[in-house]
């Protein structure tokens, strides 16, 4: 999946696109035929999905190419409705791609599950009599969920911590390529009666915890400053800018939450069209953001003036998956899953931090030059040139001229096509 020509893609249309698709190889005849025919989530498997349904909600279904992730070409499909993500993120992945793409490292792949014991008499006892059983405690939980075991996960820890009047009873589960939800919850409703006779105690719940700090996932990535501007006075100076954007992010919560929310912007995209819990990678990852009691920005970003690079980093709880829940009910998510090669829940861990740190870098560049709205309105100059029948080489003196005007549409931007036409 190397060396595509994707330059011009933006410009097509969708039907355009999907043929390229094909022309590319991208995807199995089954996923091209669900594209070609725009075959969408049946009504009746929605019904089974959610509660009280009477329809669907359609997103705009997207694809960011040119991602080099470990040494290999990925082309993310991304799920959003909001302008500019898609066009920044490919934007990103061209500039990163240049400097040698992303590297990531998946630290641990492990979800938490909790049980809050109360109204414990003796907290110090509970515990002692706690761990004295826990090889039991572990394989009980197993027993709860035989199937994972076989599939070479389950039970890997157990500990304990006294939280003011709590004490809490923590299990880390090898979920394997599932997102381990339901799993989680059956293995500690199923350690229940044994912790409360245990610790002489009351079980308050039994629940996965989304704060899933044994699930990390790091992505880094460096750009050669050339890309930043040509002129290297300039160059320098955009760098510096750049990590100044990353600092303040690390000081302000005010500007970290807008910093995370541009992060999400590619985060979001990627899990939603893999038919992940978006909700939970939310939770963890702001959780995260706000670990040593201040919310901070998730990527770092240094300039190695030496090296005229600067590199991001990004670290953050990403407990995806590639099994179970809605994944296979959905055509469009197949699809997904189909592009990427079928990536099993590391790789695809792996490409949703890089798309993060990704798009992060386009917000920050953008914000820190010539500022997120002279983006925005070239990007709207520019589907109104196309939509107006402007053909390729009149697109850029026609979004030139929309961009003068105060107020841009449809009839203005035909109107100075027509201008630009009989001109020449
Ligand atoms: P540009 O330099 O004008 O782009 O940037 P260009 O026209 O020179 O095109 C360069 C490449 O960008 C293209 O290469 C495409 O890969 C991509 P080509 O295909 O031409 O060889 N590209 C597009 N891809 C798809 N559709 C398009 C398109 N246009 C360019 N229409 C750009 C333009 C928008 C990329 C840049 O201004 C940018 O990255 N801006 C940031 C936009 C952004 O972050 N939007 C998110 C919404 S704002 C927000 O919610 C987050 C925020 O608050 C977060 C924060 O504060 O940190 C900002």
């Amino acid at each position: 999946m190397t060396n595509l020509k994707w330059t011009g893609f933006a410009k097509k249309s969708p039907q355009e696109r999907i043929d390229l698709i094909r022309e590319f190889g991208l995807l199995k005849e089954e996923s091209q035929e669900i594209l070609q025919q725009q075959k969408k989530l049946p009504l009746e498997t929605a019904n089974q999905m959610a509660e009280n349904v009477v329809s669907e909600l359609s997103l705009p279904f997207a694809i960011a190419p040119d991602f080099l992730v470990n040494g290999k070409t990925y082309h993310l499909p991304m799920v959003t409705e909001e302008p500019s993500v898609v066009a920044a993120a490919s934007f990103a992945a061209k500039m990163i791609k240049r400097s040698g793409g992303f590297t990531t490292t998946v630290h641990n792949r492990q979800m938490i599950g909790q049980v809050a014991l109360f109204e414990v008499p003796n907290v110090d006892e509970a515990t002692a009599s706690i761990l004295e059983k826990k090889a039991f405690l572990l394989s009980l939980a197993n027993q709860a969920h035989p199937s994972i075991v076989k599939r070479g996960g389950g039970t890997r820890n157990l500990w304990l911590e006294p939280k003011e009047d709590f004490l809490i009873v923590y299990v880390s589960v090898d979920t394997q390529e599932a997102m381990g939800a339901n799993m989680v919850n059956t293995m500690m409703e199923a350690l229940v009666p044994s912790l409360e006779e245990l610790s002489q105690g009351q079980s308050l719940m039994a629940i996965l915890s989304n704060y899933a700090t044994e699930s990390l996932v790091s992505a880094d990535c460096q750009v050669n400053i050339s890309s930043l501007s040509r002129n290297k006075e300039e160059a320098h100076h955009l760098a510096q800018k750049l990590v100044m954007a990353s600092r303040l992010a690390q000081v302000d919560s005010y500007r970290a939450s807008t910093h995370n929310k541009g992060i999400f912007n590619g985060i979001d995209a990627l899990v939603m069209a893999t038919g992940n819990d978006w909700r939970a990678i939310e939770a963890g990852a702001h959780a995260y953001a706000s670990r040593d009691g201040q919310y901070r920005g998730l990527s770092h970003w240094s300039y190695d003036e030496e090296a005229a690079t600067i590199k991001g980093h990004m670290t953050l709880p990403m407990p995806i998956a590639t099994r179970g829940g809605s994944i296979g009910l959905n055509p469009t998510v197949q699809v997904a899953h189909d592009l990427l090669g079928n990536p099993n829940a590391k790789e695809l861990a792996s490409l949703i931090a890089s798309l993060g740190l990704a798009q992060n870098f386009a917000a920050l560049k953008a914000l820190t030059s010539t500022g997120i709205q002279a983006g925005h309105m070239k990007l709207q100059a520019k589907s109104l040139a196309l939509l107006a029948g402007a053909k390729d080489k009149e697109v850029g003196p026609l979004v030139q001229e929309l961009l003068k005007e105060k107020h841009m549409n449809l009839e203005t931007s035909k109107a100075l096509l027509q201008k630009l036409r009989q001109e020449n």
